[in-house]
């Protein structure tokens, strides 16, 4: 109720009557003066006057200014989430071992697809390849998003390569306001010269340095997907990084220079997401999806080392296939096609 309550009052932008807040909620005044006490103990400065009902006073610092902006809740992230998401159950915590390790207890234990865990604090953060993932509290963004896809298990890289998309979409929105629209690419929020790009496959960059890291997982039969669960961490807040990252790592609000609220961000990201899902899976490839991964591909046009178990070697990247596959022209011309789970890219001058 809460969060219903805090969507209609954010998209009147306005005075809300009692009245319509106990009818959408199908609940006495009484329960909605209620949940109201509870919303401005959560933090939100909420006006109320006789006759004309309850407005949300938006981005008032009270107390402590730093946190004020940035009310990161269950309900303040549900209220911003569309249809198009996709997600039918939010669930957040102040504090989890992993909301990826959560995500897949839960879908063990038989939840539908559609879940988003969050959390303000990782015990247990997990990277790629077997490496932590340092998530301290209050600073940074950690969410893992469950769904059951109708797609063949050799796709799911793919789905990394559209939360990649996503976090871009959601970023730029966050940034500028509006994120990329096709055939208006000059104008795009993607050519910002804060704009995060992507380092192929999946990690987030600004200024070549990893503002965002994600980590998908699967549980599925020979040919069947039974769940996927991608997970996204992002440095919001400006920290010192443990030192084994500190020359390649950066904060999305020092990157910007300004206050980020990590509820918006999620919520714009896994609405982005969602959006993104649809298509994929309507399509069945990434094909539509391959100018708008290009447009913000850190290493197009750049010469990449690519670790091939079977030799390295040079090349200059080109894009991506339809299955997400890196294209890399070799110095004969020749175009070779890199797979994720086998190779690892690096760039020649450094991280990226
Ligand atoms: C990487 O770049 O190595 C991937 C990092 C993925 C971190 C996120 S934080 C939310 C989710 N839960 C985890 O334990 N890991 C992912």
């Amino acid at each position: 109720m809460k969060a219903m309550i805090l969507e209609l009052l954010r998209r009147k932008g306005d005075f809300v009557s009692g009245q319509e807040l106990c009818e959408l909620n199908n609940v006495s005044r009484t329960a909605v003066w209620k949940a109201i006490r509870s919303l401005e103990k959560e933090g939100y400065k909420i006006e109320a006057v006789r006759n004309r009902g309850y407005r949300l006073i938006e981005d008032e610092p009270s107390g402590d200014p730093d946190n004020a902006l940035d009310i990161y809740s269950a309900n303040e992230i549900k209220s911003r989430l569309t249809e198009a998401s996709g997600i039918r159950e939010v669930v957040f915590f102040d504090s989890i071992d992993s909301t990826n390790s959560e995500c897949s207890r839960r879908a063990e234990a038989g939840c539908d697809g559609g879940l988003l865990v969050v959390s303000d604090d990782q015990s247990a953060g997990r990277g790629r390849r077997g490496r932590t993932w340092d998530s301290p509290p209050g600073s940074n963004i950690y969410f893992s998003v469950m769904i059951r896809p109708d797609i063949a298990p050799s796709s799911a890289p793919q789905l990394t390569i559209l939360m990649a998309l996503a976090v871009c979409r959601g970023m730029e929105k966050v940034l500028t306001g509006s994120a990329y629209k096709a055939g208006n690419r000059k104008s795009s929020p993607a050519r910002h010269p804060a704009a995060p790009l992507i380092k192929w496959p999946n990690d987030i960059v600004i200024d070549g340095k990893k503002v965002c890291g994600m980590l998908t997982e699967m549980s599925s039969e020979a040919d069947y997907i039974r769940y996927v669960v991608v997970g996204v961490g992002i440095n919001v807040r400006h920290r010192d990084f443990p030192e084994e990252i500190s020359k390649t790592a950066i904060s999305l609000e020092d990157a910007w220079e300004k206050k980020v609220k990590r509820s918006v961000l999620t919520a714009e990201t896994v609405n982005e997401f969602g959006e993104l899902l649809k298509i994929f899976e309507e399509e069945g490839d990434l094909s539509y999806f391959r100018g708008m991964y290009l447009d913000r591909l850190v290493n197009a046009g750049r010469k990449v080392r690519v670790l091939d178990p079977g030799g390295e070697y040079e090349a200059l990247a080109r894009g991506i296939n339809e299955r997400g596959e890196l294209l890399v022209e070799t110095e004969d011309g020749t175009v070779k096609e890199v797979n994720s789970g086998e190779v690892s890219v690096r760039g020649i001058y450094g991280y990226v």
